[in-house]
């Protein structure tokens, strides 16, 4: 089997890390990063060029594309994959808004039933105040599309709220804030669930907590996640079971009904309040970094295998047997992420990192002559599995006193604090 990732981010690594525990797969990546070069041979095409993407599945004779972000699948890389007879296992353009529209999935999930928190969706500044005067206290303030992760705003007073709304709706995250969506703020923990679907059936893989803010104790601004744990801590059968069936499910027949199926990853980004779990977001994709410590839990060769199977390339889901043992991941940054990331500085990782429980997954780093740079805010991640969370996270964080490059950063908290 030839399979292609689309990607080049420290999910796609991991992506391609699970892939190479099946024998006898060729993994392509595009555009890759130096990670994925380990595993496999990296293609210079950009996750948005659709077209590159297309043709080069078609020169290479792929016979699976594994999309890793979300940007290419909204575009519609999965339907011009498959008029092109390439199999994806990406949902549909249409599907995709899932992701691609707040405000859509909003409305679907309340058609389906699915427990949300109150909303209201504004397009103009005229409904702005009518909106606001509608929520007790300061609601969460949301841009509709995609915004990589800066669309979403906690403000502490309705004057801030306010604010934010008009500078959305003025432009200031381009078109994805040309709608606005205001939702009640919830409180409790996160927690992310992952499912592979095909139409209305789904395989559940392992969970995860996410770590969004930036600095220790959960302060400091959202990121796209400084690290993760999986299991999450408060993830038990009941909450797989609620999730499934009251949130999941529900949300996969409306879109099946409509004529949207989806197939696909979905991530349910959940908050649970007073014991039962609400939809915060749904996103089309694996979580980065959720994914460097759920992939790692399934069982050798069985990503492929459900890559496979949501794809449509084999019958049956794989029976999944997940590894018990707890795993941690510690994203390392560079200075001045999520702002302006510093980029260029030589990283240097000692070779004691790597064992059989324990390696460095790459995300924003570059090969410069040969020697190892530093390229983008999150450039990668230690993970590390023990038998228990604390030796999962001790191993992680031994293993981040064995890289080290100039302005590295961290978090020193993944794993203990509850609340992502
Ligand atoms: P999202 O991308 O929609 O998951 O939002 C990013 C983060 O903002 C979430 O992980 C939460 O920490 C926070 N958040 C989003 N929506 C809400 C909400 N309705 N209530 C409280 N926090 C929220
Ligand atoms: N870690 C959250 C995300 O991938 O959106």
């Amino acid at each position: 089997m030839r399979v292609l990732v689309v990607g080049s981010g420290g999910r796609e690594h991991a992506m391609g890390r699970a892939l190479a525990t099946t024998p006898d797969i060729e993994i392509l990546a595009a555009p890759g990063n130096p990670g994925t070069a380990q595993v496999g041979r990296n293609l210079p095409i950009a996750t948005d060029d659709i077209a590159g993407l297309v043709e080069a599945a078609r020169r290479e004779e792929v016979d699976l594309v594994i999309p890793g972000p979300e940007s290419p699948l909204v575009a519609g890389l999965t339907d011009a994959l498959a008029d092109a007879g390439i199999p994806s296992c990406g949902p549909t353009a249409a599907a995709a808004r899932l992701e691609g529209s707040k405000a859509f999935t909003r409305s679907l999930a309340d058609a389906a039933g699915v427990p949300s928190p109150v909303f209201r969706v504004v397009g103009t500044t005229s409904e702005i105040d009518d909106a606001l005067g509608s929520f007790d206290s300061p609601p969460v303030i949301k841009a509709d599309g995609l915004a990589g992760g800066k669309g979403v705003f906690l403000p502490d007073t309705f004057d801030e709220c306010e604010e934010i709304a008009r500078g959305l709706l003025a432009g200031r995250l381009g078109d994805a804030g040309a709608t606005v969506v205001f939702e009640e703020r919830l409180v409790g923990m996160e927690a992310s669930l992952f499912h592979a679907c095909r139409g209305t059936e789904v395989v559940a893989l392992p969970h995860a907590m996410d770590h969004k803010r930036l600095f220790d104790a959960d302060r400091g601004p959202n990121t796209g996640g400084m690290g993760a744990v999986s299991p999450n801590p408060v993830g038990d059968a009941a909450l797989e079971e609620a999730t499934r069936e009251r949130i999941v499910l529900p949300a996969l027949r409306r879109l099946a009904d409509e004529g949207y199926p989806f197939h696909g990853f979905l991530f349910s980004g959940l908050m649970i309040t007073t014991a039962r779990p609400v939809l915060l977001e749904f996103n089309v994709r694996l979580g980065d970094p959720e994914a460097q410590v759920v992939l790692p839990r399934l069982p050798d060769g069985a990503f492929a295998e459900v890559c496979a199977w949501v794809a449509g390339l084999r019958a049956d889901p794989p029976e999944i047997d997940l590894d018990p043992r707890p795993t941690c991941a510690v994203v390392l940054a560079a200075e001045g992420y999520p702002e302006s990331p510093r980029r260029g500085d030589p990283i240097t990782i000692s070779p004691g990192l790597d064992t059989k429980d324990r390696w460095f997954v790459h995300a924003g780093t570059r090969l410069s002559d040969g020697t190892l740079v530093t390229d983008g805010g999150r450039v990668g991640a230690v993970v590390s599995r023990g038998a228990t969370a604390v030796d999962a996270r001790r191993g992680a964080y031994d293993g981040v006193s064995l890289v080290q490059w100039a302005g590295m950063t961290h978090r020193s908290d993944i794993g203990v604090s509850l609340h992502g």
